[in-house]
C-alpha cells in the first residue's frame, strides 16, 4: 500500500532502503529526540534488522518510509498499545536533518494519521515529545493533536531525566479535519 501526498510518497520499507536508512538515520540530532529503540550509531545491520522486522508486521502497513524524489528520507508509523489501551496507538516520525524545516514531517503525519484511522479501529493516536523538542510539538499541533499534559521527569534520555509532553488525536477530530 502506498500513500501519496503533495510532495511525498509513504510506502512500506523494503530491501534496498538500507543505504538511505543509514545515510539519514545515522544522526545524533534525530536520535536524541526518539526512543532508545532507535539505534545510534545507526548501522547497516540496524537497517537490515528494521526492514526485516517491519516486513513481518503484515497488512495494512503501520510503518512507512517517507520517500522524497525516490529516496527514503525519514519514517512515520504507529504501534497499537495493549490491554486497556488497545484502541490507542503510539504515533511517531522522524525526518532526515537534511530536509528539516520544509514541512515534510507535517505532510507525512497528516497522511499517516488519516491512514491509521481509515484502516484500523483506533479511537486515539498519541505522541510523546521530549521537553526540548519544539519542532515536533509544532508538527503535532499543525496535524491537529491536542496537548494533554506535561509528564514531569517522565523520561531519561542521554543520561538526563527530563519532562515529556503528551499529545492526543481522536478519530472524530481527524474526520473533522478533512
Ligand atoms: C521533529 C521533526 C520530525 C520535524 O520535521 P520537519 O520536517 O522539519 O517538520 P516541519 O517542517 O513539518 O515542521 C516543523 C515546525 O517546527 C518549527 N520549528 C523548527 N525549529 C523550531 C524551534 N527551534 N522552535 C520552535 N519551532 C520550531 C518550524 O518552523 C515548523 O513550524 P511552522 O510550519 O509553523 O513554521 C524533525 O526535526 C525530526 O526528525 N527530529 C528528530 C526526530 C523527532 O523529533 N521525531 C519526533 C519525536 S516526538
Amino acid at each position: 500500500m502506498e500513500i501519496r501526498s503533495k510532495r511525498l510518497l509513504l510506502r512500506a520499507w523494503r530491501r534496498g532502503d538500507e543505504i538511505a536508512l543509514v545515510r539519514h538515520g545515522n544522526s545524533h540530532a534525530v536520535w536524541r529526540n526518539l526512543t532508545d529503540r532507535f539505534p545510534h550509531p545507526y548501522t547497516r545491520k540496524d537497517a537490515v534488522t528494521w526492514i526485516r522486522r517491519v516486513k513481518e508486521q503484515g497488512e495494512p502497513p503501520r510503518s512507512f518510509a517517507i520517500v522524497f524524489e525516490d529516496e527514503p528520507v525519514g519514517g512515520v508509523g504507529f504501534e497499537r498499545m495493549q490491554d486497556l489501551n488497545r484502541l490507542t496507538a503510539e504515533f511517531g516520525y522522524w525526518v532526515s536533518e537534511a530536509y528539516w524545516g520544509r514541512g515534510f514531517a507535517t505532510e507525512a503525519a497528516l497522511a499517516a494519521t488519516a491512514h491509521a484511522f481509515a484502516h484500523f479501529d483506533f479511537e486515539r493516536l498519541q505522541a510523546s515529545v521530549l521537553e526540548w523538542n519544539e519542532p515536533s510539538r509544532r508538527v503535532l499541533e499543525k496535524v491537529g493533536f491536542t496537548l494533554e499534559g506535561r509528564l514531569r521527569k517522565n523520561c531519561v534520555k542521554e543520561g538526563r531525566v527530563v519532562d515529556s509532553f503528551i499529545y492526543g488525536l481522536l478519530r472524530h477530530e481527524v474526520q473533522a479535519r478533512s
